[in-house]
């Protein structure tokens, strides 16, 4: 099957990098090398380090890039472990980072890696193949109480309660394998008049799996501040997140990145000694074109942000 990803706002993204021909870039979501393949391009000596924890995406993604050489370097880890990437390549700081959160079109589309509730496959789940957690594991051993609490944060499924109260009864009889059982026991949980009141019944419950298993959101407001951290001065940030829980990260990081002080307002005078690291460019998040929504539906949710560092 062919890698398939429309890249999400790829003009903006590339304009937010601001990219110098001699810069050191880092693309934490390598994905399919759309955003990649255009930074590439505006190289001259400079450096793309590609990070991702698909291996088949960075597999792609070096078969694709491979006209630009030593240019571009690659590395498999969750970019929240960037910095053992920094030191494999010796490279101590960036002139811009590109995030691109969540899942690729491709991995939804491709059946066997049981993201998506359109196609029946094994519960599976995972970006990172290696990783031993997957989302047959969390279906089947998660207790009541954890299934419907990762349900109503990470999904915000109004009936969370009653789907894992299903779920952990049907896997009393047998374990609940694949996507479509999964679809049955979620469908069979919710009223009939809310069934497709939100788009397909399943969507929320397979986001909140799908954030449990890869650990979408486990540290990363930290991590961005990181990644921040290790900007060179006047470099860029950019960041496009696809739901509310991930950009309320990134907007949480960016306001503790831009803020002076960060001592409670009770306090007279400041102790902490925080500095604003940051300017933050875009005070509103860029949204895709109509013209990119009609083209590209996974854009519909995009929310581009973008900072330079001080
Ligand atoms: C939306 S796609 C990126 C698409 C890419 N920008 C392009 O234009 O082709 C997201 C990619 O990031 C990877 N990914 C998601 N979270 C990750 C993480 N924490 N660490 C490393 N890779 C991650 C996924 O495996 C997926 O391949």
């Amino acid at each position: 099957m062919e890698f398939k990803h429309f890249s999400v706002m790829a003009k903006e993204c590339i304009d937010g990098l601001d990219i110098k021909p001699d810069g050191t870039y880092l693309d934490c979501t390598v994905g399919g090398a759309g955003h990649s393949t255009l930074i590439a391009k505006k190289l001259k000596n400079g450096t793309l380090l590609c990070l991702d924890k698909d291996e088949n995406a960075l597999k792609v993604s070096q078969e694709r890039l491979k006209t630009f050489g030593e240019r571009v370097k690659f590395f498999h880890c969750d970019f929240k472990d960037f910095k053992k990437a920094m030191q494999a390549f010796n490279i101590d700081s960036f002139d811009g980072i590109l995030i691109d959160l969540g899942v690729s079109s491709y991995q939804i589309d491709t059946p066997e890696r049981g993201f998506s509730y359109m196609h029946n496959a094994k519960l599976d789940m995972r970006m990172d193949q290696t990783q031993k957690l997957d989302a047959f594991f969390v279906v089947n051993n998660y207790s009541k109480q954890d299934l419907a609490k990762i349900f109503k944060e990470y999904g915000e499924e109004q009936f969370a309660n009653n789907i894992a109260k299903n779920i952990v009864l049907a896997r009393e009889t047998k374990p609940i394998e694949t996507t479509f059982e999964l679809n049955e026991i979620i469908a069979k949980s919710i009223p009939a008049k809310f069934k497709f009141a939100g788009g397909h019944p399943s969507k929320k419950v397979f986001q909140a799996i799908r954030i449990e298993v890869n650990r979408e959101l486990d540290g990363l407001c930290d991590c961005i501040l990181n990644l921040a951290r290790s900007l060179k001065k006047g470099g860029r940030l950019v960041i496009l997140s696809f739901h509310s829980l991930e950009d309320r990260a990134v907007k949480n990081a960016f306001n503790i990145l831009k803020t002076d002080c960060l001592c409670p307002p009770e306090m007279p005078i400041c102790s902490c000694g925080h500095k604003k690291e940051i300017i933050v460019l875009t005070k509103k998040p860029i949204l895709a074109s109509e013209e990119e929504m009609k083209e590209n539906s996974r854009s519909h949710s995009a929310k581009l942000r973008i900072a330079e560092k001080l």
